[in-house]
C-alpha cells in the first residue's frame, strides 16, 4: 500500500442502501451538504477528505434516492462541486471498471457505503497491490498515486467519492499498438469510460 494511502473501517452501525431505502430526504428542512462539517476556505487534503467522505456516507438522506444502477455502465451523480470539493456517487454492477488512472491535482477519498469495490494499484515492480472494501470502509489517495477500480462481490455497490482541488482533469494509462504504456489526459466525465486493461505486473 502507499504511504500516501489509507484505509478505515466505520463505525458498525455503517448504512447500506438496502437499510436506506425508506429514508425521508425531510418534508420541512430539505437536508444540504453544507451539514456536513468540512474546513472551509481552502483545499482539503486526502485524510481531510477521507473525514469528509465518512461523514457524508453517514448522511444517507443527502444521496440515496440518487442510486440506481445500470448494467452497461456505471452510473453516477454529481452530488456537490464548489471551490474547493467535487463529490460523486456511483453505482456499480458487475464488470464495471475505471482502468488505471490518476487525478490530476488533485487528491480524493472514497466511501463503500453498499457491496463492495476493489482497488488496485499500478505495480512496475513487486507484487500486486490491490484490496477489496466493503460497505463501511473508506480510503484515500493522493495526486501522483496510480489506481483502478472495479466492482467486487456478487452484488450492486455503491460508492461516495470525493476529491479537492475539484476534480477537472484525469489522466488515463493504456497501452499502445507499439506496447508502450502511455498516459491520456481527459476530463473527469471521461473518468466513467471502461479503459484497455495494462499487462500484469
Ligand atoms: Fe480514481
Amino acid at each position: 500500500m502507499s504511504s500516501t494511502s489509507s484505509a478505515g473501517v466505520r463505525g458498525p452501525g455503517s448504512p447500506t442502501v438496502s437499510q436506506l431505502s425508506g429514508v425521508s430526504s425531510g418534508r420541512h428542512r430539505p437536508p444540504t451538504f453544507s451539514a456536513v462539517p468540512r474546513p472551509r476556505g481552502r483545499d482539503l487534503s486526502a485524510p481531510e477528505l477521507e473525514t469528509f467522505v465518512a461523514e457524508l456516507a453517514d448522511r444517507p438522506e443527502l444521496w440515496v434516492h440518487l442510486v440506481q444502477h445500470d448494467s452497461t455502465q456505471r452510473h453516477y451523480e454529481e452530488l456537490l462541486r464548489d471551490e474547493h470539493l467535487t463529490a460523486w456517487l456511483i453505482c456499480w454492477l458487475e464488470d464495471h471498471d475505471t482502468g488505471f488512472h490518476d487525478h490530476d491535482v488533485s487528491s480524493g477519498a472514497v466511501a463503500v457505503v453498499s457491496g463492495a469495490v476493489r482497488e488496485e494499484r499500478l505495480v512496475i515492480e513487486g507484487p500486486s497491490r490491490d484490496r477489496t472494501l466493503c460497505a463501511g470502509e473508506t480510503f484515500h489517495f493522493s495526486p501522483s498515486d496510480i489506481h483502478r477500480v472495479t466492482h467486487a462481490g456478487s452484488g450492486p455497490a455503491v460508492s461516495l467519492h470525493v476529491y479537492s482541488p475539484p476534480l477537472l482533469r484525469m489522466g488515463a494509462y493504456v497501452i499502445g499498438e507499439d506496447g508502450l504504456l502511455g498516459r491520456r489526459p481527459m476530463s473527469d466525465l471521461e473518468e466513467l469510460r471502461q479503459l484497455e486493461r495494462p499487462p500484469a505486473s
